[in-house]
């Protein structure tokens, strides 16, 4: 009997196998084992939260606390939540390590200046980014789409929205491509990076304060000048955050996107007549399907215990980490009809990709500006694209918050 189908074997974790595809894993917890302790490969024990209901449940439960403090594990386990840098001190205090009421204060303070305003007025930018990109290889024929179109995008996306100059942005590719890597590389290079980013941050702020532009950081001090106090670290924190939550999110979204894209091609071709017609619903409803099919978040970021509680039947004690798995929720056949087909059309679909309750994306309408320009320009431009690798060999990173390849090799008739 195949393991992933049989009650009595829970199916292997965090292997190679489970990277390249986990849904066969996660179907077989959803089953059996709802809401089922694990040990991570970090050696932390944790929940995995996989069923719709309970996942949802679980994101909007004030319960279950985003401050790491509250985890009951030694003190050298802390802080595994997958964000590097997250265990240096200055950059603790961000949205998704915090609970209200600084939460809330801090929430309100960034909503002020991260407007969904302020992101359908960067459509033009972003679109002009896309077309910049796409440039450097259409008239190649061949090109890695992570690591010349969906690595840079983002970050130069969220560097301009920052108000972070034109000729440090490479700066920060160089970090974030250090921060990235850090699954195979030395981890003295994230924490450089890391120290790097922050004390450039630091500095930009001072540099906004005296001299405010028409940017995020100028309306972060705005808006922090107006009643409500930021702190400088506060401030430096959620810079980073919006760089750190806004960049691998948006990088994954282009490159499992393109990637379920090239293995449906009716979907594809689907996708590509409503393009051509100067229709954008169904670019839209199948953006989200993608977050739902195979999503850049595969598990929401931690949660910790702060009384004990039970969740889809399951005691778990106060201090125990808890681990939403968006991937899992979002294949659920209790809520979604058909879930592991692709279906860019799909209307009831209130997937849990962006998470849902208080720590809901921020990001999300950017994300979407993003992610929407990005595959439509891409497959506008490069009709024939398709995949210059077998799947079976395609990597993915090792990560546990997210899920993204490493490389995604296509090929495609030149532009001329
Ligand atoms: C929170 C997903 C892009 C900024 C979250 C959460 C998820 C998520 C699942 C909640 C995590 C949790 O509850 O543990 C995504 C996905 C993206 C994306 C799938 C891309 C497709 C962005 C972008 C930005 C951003 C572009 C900003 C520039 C944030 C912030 C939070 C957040 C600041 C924390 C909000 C809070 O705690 O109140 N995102 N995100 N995200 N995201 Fe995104």
């Amino acid at each position: 009997m195949n393991a992933a189908n049989d009650p009595a074997t829970p199916p292997e974790l965090f292997t190679w196998e489970f990277a390249t595809d986990p849904y066969p894993a996660y179907a077989w917890l959803r089953e059996h084992a709802p809401v089922h302790r694990t040990r991570l490969p970090s050696g932390v024990e944790a929940w995995l939260v996989t069923r719709y209901a309970d996942a949802r449940q679980a994101l909007a439960d004030q319960r279950l606390s985003k401050n790491p403090a509250h985890h009951d594990e030694p003190a050298h386990a802390r802080g595994k939540t997958g964000i590097p840098g997250e265990r240096k001190a200055e950059l603790m205090t961000h949205l998704l390590n915090i609970d209200p009421p600084d939460h809330t204060r801090l929430r309100r303070l960034v909503s002020k200046a991260f407007t969904p305003r302020r992101v359908a007025e960067f459509a033009p930018r972003v679109q002009e980014l896309t077309d910049r990109l796409i440039d450097g290889f259409a008239t190649k024929g061949e090109a890695d789409l992570i690591h010349e179109f969906a690595f840079p995008l983002p970050i130069y996306a969220i560097c301009d929205m920052l108000g972070v100059p034109a000729e440090d942005q490479d700066d920060f590719r160089d970090w974030a491509g250090q921060m990235i890597r850090h699954g195979g590389g030395p981890r003295g290079g994230v924490a450089r990076a890391v120290k790097r980013m922050r004390a450039y941050l630091v500095e930009l702020i001072h540099r906004k304060r005296s001299d405010p532009g028409d940017d995020l950081i100028s309306g972060l001090i705005r808006a922090s000048d107006h009643g409500e106090h930021l702190t400088e670290n506060e401030a430096a924190a959620m810079a980073f955050i919006l760089l750190f939550a806004g960049f691998e999110t948006t990088v994954n979204l282009i490159g499992n996107g393109t990637y379920a894209l090239l293995r449906e091609p009716a979907e594809r071709a689907r996708l590509q007549a409503s393009l051509a017609a100067g229709e954008t619903g169904l670019l839209a409803t199948g953006v989200e399907e993608l977050l739902r099919y195979d999503g850049p978040v595969e598990l929401a970021t931690w949660r910790y215990a702060t009384e004990p509680l039970t969740l889809g039947g399951q005691r778990i004690e106060r201090g125990d980490p808890v681990l939403v798995v968006l991937a899992a929720a979002d294949r659920d056949p209790a809520r979604f009809a058909e879930p592991d087909v692709l279906d860019l059309g799909r209307r009831d679909n209130q997937h849990l990709g962006y998470g849902h309750g208080i720590h809901y994306c921020l990001g999300a309408p950017l994300a979407r500006l993003e992610g929407q320009t990005a595959l439509a320009t891409l497959l506008t431009r490069l009709p024939d694209l398709r995949l210059a690798a077998d799947p079976a060999e395609l990597r993915w990173r090792g990560g546990l918050i997210m899920r993204g390849l490493r490389t995604l090799p296509v090929a495609f008739t030149p532009e001329k």
